[in-house]
């Protein structure tokens, strides 16, 4: 997918940020709207679809498995589901690309088939691991065949699905969604137990499309053998995408922006707590809803930020965030320490490594523990960091390179695309000084 050419950035001090930042569609969102539109009767339409790289594979591997789907303008496609029983077994391996959320949800759909399929996907996502949705998947009677708990993963089909009742380990949004996604095929009841409640949107749309669905924070519950019928999606402006724009505002001298019509889900917005506890100026303003999900408009005002202990319980609602917040820690005065986040070296890169290591880099004084770090507020100097292939690394040292005392030069950016396409352009329109370097 994201593989093929190295892709170094140059991001220089810059400033004020000034404008409108209209982010893209909702990654969370988009991956599901495609498979249950693809799984329902009748013709979904999506509207705001995220045209990440992520994204498109999980519509690549729909199309595999026999789904028409017409891409009728960036962000717009026309699902035509083909029933709970329709998909067909494809020529080929699926490949996920680098979607961890793309290969787990879809792990959990694929058990309940009739025939055998291949999910593979590519360097990064072959080092994450599988076990946490394999086992419990195991125990609902699949038989799928990982390498050591790693992918590619074999699933194999015409398996007789039966609903467990799982409590989950760690707190994890695609694991859950991969039993509810096997429950729709499995006999009696999946009920899906979390340590903390996190995002919620397969229950949501699944209610959505017509399944009967009991869900309430840090719970869920169905029964197998019903129909999903076609709907229609609005999908909001991802809050993870809007995060870089939130601390770019927030730590640059005389910035000002306005996020319109982002995704506000309070399982997603754990980062504008934390940052509002360090001293944001961050208002929502024009709140709405749309698809079921409550959308604002996210103003971002410079201001002085401080340091702070965050509060263990906004973990799972800022999975995504932490490469943005260590960047804004490392802005703010004062030491801000994270603990409790240990998930954070299982994701694209083991995130607090890369961003230790890039923070280090650039003369910031930070201490890595197993399951966080104390990052210690000071000047960040310019120099050469490795984003490690992660989108969100690469983005956040972007956002570092504004308040830099020199360009910093970010390694392997290409999957900045898996994403967030046209992050560079977005930046650069409200005052960013980010290229591509020679
Ligand atoms: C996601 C869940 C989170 C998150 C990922 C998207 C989802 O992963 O990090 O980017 O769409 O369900 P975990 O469930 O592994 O925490």
């Amino acid at each position: 997918m994201s593989g093929g050419q190295r892709v170094d950035w140059t991001s220089r001090p810059a400033g004020p940020l000034n404008g409108v930042v209209r982010v893209p569609g909702d990654k969370s969102v988009s991956h599901r709207a495609m498979m249950l539109g693809a799984l329902a009767e009748g013709v979904s339409h999506i509207h705001g679809f995220l045209e990440g790289e992520d994204t498109r594979a999980t519509a690549a591997v729909m199309q595999r498995l026999g789904v028409r789907i017409d891409a009728l303008a960036d962000g717009e496609r026309v699902v035509h589901g083909v029933g709970l029983h329709g998909l067909r077994a494809a020529t080929a391996v699926l490949d996920c690309g680098n979607a961890g959320t793309g290969m787990r949800l879809l792990t959990g759909l694929l058990a309940g088939q009739a025939f055998d399929s291949t999910l593979v996907g590519d360097e990064s996502l072959s080092r994450r691991p599988m076990r946490r949705v394999t086992d419990p998947l195991a125990k609902m009677g699949a038989r799928i065949d990982s390498q050591d708990g790693l992918p590619p993963l074999h699933v194999h089909g015409g398996q007789a699905l039966r609903g467990i009742r799982y409590t989950l380990p760690v707190a994890s949004a695609q694991v859950k969604s991969a039993l509810l996604l096997a429950g729709l095929y499995a006999e009696g009841e999946t009920e899906v137990i979390e340590p903390h409640p996190t995002r919620d949107y397969t229950e949501r749309m699944l209610a959505a499309f017509g399944w009967p669905i009991e869900f309430s924070p840090g719970r869920a519950k169905l029964t197998g053998g019903h129909a999903l019928r076609a709907t229609d999606v609005r999908v909001p402006a991802d809050f993870s995408s809007a995060a870089f724009f939130l601390v770019a505002g927030s730590i640059v001298p005389g910035a000002e922006l306005r996020l319109p019509a982002v995704g506000l889900n309070p399982r997603r917005t754990g980062l504008l707590q934390a940052l509002r506890l360090m001293g944001a100026d961050i208002r929502v303003e024009n709140e709405s809803e749309s698809g079921g999900e409550p959308v604002g408009d996210l103003v971002v005002r410079h201001a002085p930020l401080h340091g702070i202990d965050l509060p263990e319980a906004l973990v799972p609602d800022m999975i995504d965030e932490f490469p943005a917040l260590f960047v804004a820690a490392a802005a703010a005065e004062g030491t801000t320490v994270v603990r409790g986040a240990a998930e954070l070296r299982v994701k694209e890169s083991d995130r607090l490594a890369s961003m230790a290591a890039g923070l280090q880099a650039l003369g910031v004084r930070i201490d890595e523990r197993p399951d966080g770090a104390t990052i210690h507020g000071g000047p960040i100097g310019g120099g050469s960091i490795d984003s490690h292939g992660d989108h969100r690394i690469a983005m956040s040292f972007a956002v570092a390179g504004l308040i830099a005392s020199g360009p910093i030069r970010i390694g392997d950016c290409a999957n900045v695309a898996t994403s967030f396409p046209g992050f560079m352009d977005l930046a650069n329109g409200c005052g960013f000084d980010l290229g591509v370097a020679p």
